[in-house]
């Protein structure tokens, strides 16, 4: 549904935020889902180390395993995937062990974002890489109102249609709206102890990626 509803421009986003990854692991991703984030890493860039895939939704892991075994053949270094039923509020992991982390559309999500940052900088080793990849606020004034109606009122009517009324579209619109807009995410970060904190907006803004690196 993501893929289609964004033209699959998703996948260009995805591209663009591993791309700020460093090379070598162990990685976590927090809020996996069905593991786009993770495979868009192994797929673009050339890692060593495994990675934890994260998420409090078995249904959601279920699916990017099936995505794995999907993958067999296609891309290398699918074995390196570690998937975990946790809590990204209260990560079940133990001591500083990660090089980085990363979150694709799952920040937004987290019911304390404060809790998950808090969370992400105990794992990360000294000197650890965070990357968010997140809907943000478009950056033109005229591009932001039209987009605003778009995603307002028209996706929210064509992905309950599509998903048969689940209303998870209305969800999509309610928590971007909610979401802290780039320079605030920034603050967020810096207040929850990441420096080196920066971002790049993706197509004017719609999307944008931060990151931010755990001090040695
Ligand atoms: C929009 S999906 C993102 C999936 C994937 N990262 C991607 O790039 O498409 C958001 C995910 O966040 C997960 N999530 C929300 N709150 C969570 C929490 N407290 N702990 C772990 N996962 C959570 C949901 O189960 C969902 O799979």
């Amino acid at each position: 549904m993501n893929h289609f509803l964004s033209a699959g421009i998703d996948l260009f986003w995805r591209r663009m935020a591993v791309a700020k990854m460093p090379d070598t692991g162990p990685y976590l991703d927090l809020c996996a889902g069905t593991l786009d984030l993770s495979l868009a890493l192994l797929k673009e860039k050339n890692t060593k180390g495994y990675i934890t895939a994260i998420d409090f939704c078995h249904a959601m892991l279920i699916e990017g395993k099936k995505k794995i075994n999907y993958m067999k053949g296609k891309i290398s270094g699918l074995e390196r995937i570690n998937i975990i039923a946790g809590d990204g509020e209260i990560l079940p992991l133990k001591g500083s062990i990660y090089n980085a982390a990363m979150t694709g559309f799952g920040l937004r999500n987290l019911t304390d974002r404060r809790a998950g940052l808090k969370e992400i900088i105990r794992v990360l080793k000294p000197g650890g890489r965070l990357v968010i990849l997140e809907f943000s606020q478009p950056v033109i004034p005229i591009f932001r109102k039209l987009y605003n109606i778009y995603f307002c009122h028209f996706l929210p009517h064509i992905g309950n249609i599509m998903t048969r009324g689940d209303r998870a579209y209305d969800h999509l619109r309610d928590s971007v709206l909610g979401f802290p807009n780039q320079t605030q995410l920034v603050s967020i970060m810096k207040e929850s102890g990441f420096i080196n904190v920066g971002y790049l907006n993706l197509t004017i803004g719609v999307v944008s990626i931060h990151w931010g690196d755990k001090p040695l």
